[in-house]
């Protein structure tokens, strides 16, 4: 017999075409198989699946898996490619969130680099590793904005700020798509990217993971939604929607949110996955009465692809033939599936090749981003001169939880990293220090009495404390932002006897540590490094790199002041700043660290800011600008130069600082250099209810520094449109 033929396979055809002819010929079953993903599938499971996820989603990424290769994802290929009547392609997808096999500082540390470029490198080498073990698709960024700490997800986020989610999430997003503008999926060397996960996860009440979400649609629009416009004027491939209600409608069945909002009025044409099991969860929630009509549901709402609570495969099929479910509600979740595939070019070569990912991953180059990485994420929170490590040190002694960690330096989400590829903090230290006279000892506080003796006979002692990767990430939270229990009592043992006490802390999520704030010589913050971390760690410590790591979260004093974040909106009846007066009986307002901040080992100061023009009228454009001067001698200095504005009159409540811009420029000792920002009425702008941009004509006051409430200020006085 003739095979039929095959119209779609002509790459000269435009996708829509393609699509359409694909779709033409396929079955009510075929259509259906298109939208199931199943996980973890065996090489000779094919035929009821048009894509599938690689990944331990019941360890929530916790837990490392066998993971993939090129040789078992041809052969699914080939059984689906091969084996099937109309040989559609599979896409494989898998969690690659902060790298993989070079695993990369988790999110939320890549967001103290406030480097997009970075984050593109970053997301760039992650695809380019993945997709040499077959894996086409990735379910990151996340672009939840994150401002409860006790939510351990925020180690996946950008931290709490929605301008800088939005554009280190545009830069992940490009990374992992190979360019601007959609990317060029086609190469073999890109994979499609997801936002995850819409919309407004990161609100989850009490830092309880999938906790109900309640929020009004001013904070959605400017704060939630924010990262996900921005990804998808960027050309991102897919979005997941979250497991979370809002406002008591789950978001896997939201249809206002879903298909009026995201496909809609803000015209994302790709796949919506659901997440997983979540599609089956709807009768969890309480919104559909059986697994049919939570099919019924999900597809209805927007959702295309159901992620392997099977609901889509079991009943779709019946629905559509029972006159439930509209046909053309599934045309159009099967056309954005095979439009995909039609973009990454599996029609054209669905095979990888099976040498390629010896060549490709873990290479001196990657490792040597992964280093510059984990030193771009060290924030420098507290120095007395300690810092950095002085040549001619007699004795060093490294200790602590973290000392001699390999996996634990990874972070949540990695699963395709190995411990033994991954060096030391101490064997980091150890390699700097070689110099004849100058003793690197070692141990991992096992034995708290040991560690005192061997921290007394040394000249300086590093402590490398903080949260195993088991206390964030998925299903992670707590009730604590303190240090593990135990950690600042040793610490305080540790202060004692220590001449020079440096504190290293690794985490997944901002920490309180009001106890450091005094103890010891010097804090820094580093997250979970990834990889590298040893070294990029070692790299700042010595001031071989200059700190520059910057907060994406701010760090409260304690546990009961979150949700803390520094875009809040100012009330009717303000806190003096200096005054002695505050909210809380028992505990200050402020954060103890604000969002933006971090020291370098060199003095920066700031000029007075100036404006081309004081006023900015439509079409206008208006240039800031302030001389910054690295004010020391000694160091140089990496400073990460932050605009923030507030609005004093609009139409609703403006909150007292929005980040709108950054610039991060290199500083030898003594040199001075000219920073701008070009400001136009889109920078100023905030979005209505509806999502509509709106700038209402009167003053702002423009601040620049070195962190959120810090630096000279200048006033522009926006003018009304005609
Ligand atoms: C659940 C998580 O919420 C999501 O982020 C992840 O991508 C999926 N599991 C798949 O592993």
């Amino acid at each position: 017999m003739n095979a039929p033929p095959r119209p779609w396979l002509d790459a000269t055809m435009p996708v829509p075409d393609r699509v359409a002819a694909l779709l033409a010929a396929m079955t009510l079953e075929e259509k259906v198989a298109q939208v199931h993903q199943v996980a973890n599938p065996a090489p000779d499971d094919v035929g009821g699946f048009g894509t599938c996820i690689v990944a331990s989603g019941e360890h929530a990424g916790n837990v490392r898996d066998a993971g993939t290769q090129a040789r078992s994802v041809n052969a699914l290929q080939r059984r689906a490619v091969e084996g099937t009547r109309l040989g559609i392609p599979l896409i494989v997808a898998r969690d690659v969130i902060h790298g993989h096999r070079t695993v990369f500082p988790i999110p939320l540390g890549q967001a103290a680099s406030f480097d997009a470029d970075l984050v593109r490198e970053c997301a760039r080498v992650a695809a380019r590793e993945a997709t040499a073990d077959g894996v086409r698709w990735t379910f990151a960024p996340m672009l939840d904005v994150a401002q409860d700490p006790r939510w351990g997800r925020i180690a996946e986020s950008w931290g709490e700020d929605a301008w800088l989610a939005a554009h280190l999430g545009a830069a992940a997003v490009e990374g992992f798509q190979g360019g601007p503008d959609g990317g060029r999926l086609d190469q073999p060397d890109a994979m499609a990217a997801c936002a995850k996960h819409y919309v407004g996860y990161g609100l989850a009440q009490g830092g309880r993971d999938y906790a109900e979400v309640d929020v009004g649609p001013h904070v959605l629009q400017n704060r939630h939604l924010r990262p996900f416009r921005a990804v998808v004027d960027a050309g991102v491939a897919t979005v997941m929607s979250a497991f979370h209600t809002i406002d008591t409608v789950p978001m896997t069945g939201h249809t206002a949110l879903l298909g009026d909002h995201l496909k809609g009025d803000l015209g994302f044409a790709g796949p919506v996955v659901s997440d997983w099991d979540a599609v089956g969860e709807l009768r969890q929630h309480g919104v559909a009465a059986d697994l049919a009509d939570a099919a019924r549901l999900a597809l209805g709402a927007g959702i295309d692809i159901d992620m392997v609570s099977e609901a889509f495969a079991t009943h779709l099929v019946d629905l559509v033939r029972a006159g439930v479910v509209p046909e053309a509600q599934l045309d159009d979740a099967v056309r954005r599936v095979l439009a995909l595939k039609f973009r990454l070019g599996l029609f054209e070569d669905p095979w990888t090749p099976e040498d390629r990912a010896a060549s490709v991953q873990l290479t001196d180059a990657h490792r040597a981003l992964a280093r510059r990485a984990a030193a771009s994420a060290v924030v420098l929170l507290r120095n007395d001169g300690t810092l950095p490590l002085r040549p001619g040190l007699r004795r060093i002694h490294v200790t602590g939880p973290f000392a001699t960690a390999r996996a634990e330096l990874f972070g949540t989400w990695t699963l395709d990293g190995r411990a033994e590829d991954a060096g030391t903090i101490a064997d980091a230290v150890r390699e700097r220090y070689t110099a004849p006279g100058t003793e690197v000892t070692v141990d991992d506080h096992r034995f708290g009495d040991e560690t005192l003796v061997r921290a007394r006979e040394a000249d300086l002692v590093v402590a490398c404390v903080g949260e195993h990767p088991l206390r964030s990430g998925e299903a992670n939270s707590v009730t604590s932002l303190d240090l593990p229990a135990g950690q600042v009592e040793a610490l305080e043992a540790l202060a004692r006897v220590s001449r020079r006490l440096v504190v290293v802390v690794l985490t997944g999520r901002p920490l309180a540590l009001e106890r450091l704030a005094h103890l010891g010589s010097a804090v820094v913050l580093a997250f979970h490094p990834g990889i590298e971390g040893g070294h990029g760690i070692a790299d700042v410590l010595s001031g071989d790199v200059p700190p520059s790591g910057r907060l994406p979260s701010s760090l409260p004093w304690t546990t009961g002041q979150v949700p803390l974040h520094h875009d809040q909106l100012p009330t009717g009846r303000p806190l003096d700043p200096d005054g002695d007066v505050g909210r809380y009986r028992d505990h200050r307002d402020t954060p103890a660290y604000p969002f933006g901040f971090g020291l370098g080992y060199a003095d920066v100061a700031y000029g007075e800011v100036q404006l081309s023009r004081p006023v900015l009228a439509p079409g206008d454009v208006v240039e800031l600008s302030v001389q910054v001067t690295n004010a020391g001698a000694e160091h140089a200095a990496l400073e990460t130069v932050q605009l923030y504005a507030r609005a004093h009159r609009a139409a609703v409540s403006r909150p007292v600082s929005e980040l709108v811009g950054v610039r991060r420029v290199a500083l030898a000792p003594g040199e001075t250099r000219r920073v701008a920002f070009e400001l136009d009425r889109t920078t100023l702008s905030r979005r209505d209810a509806r999502g509509d941009l709106r700038l209402e004509p009167g003053l702002f006051t423009l601040q620049v520094g070195p962190h959120a409430g810090a630096g000279p200020t200048i006033t522009l006085e926006v003018t009304a449109a005609p």
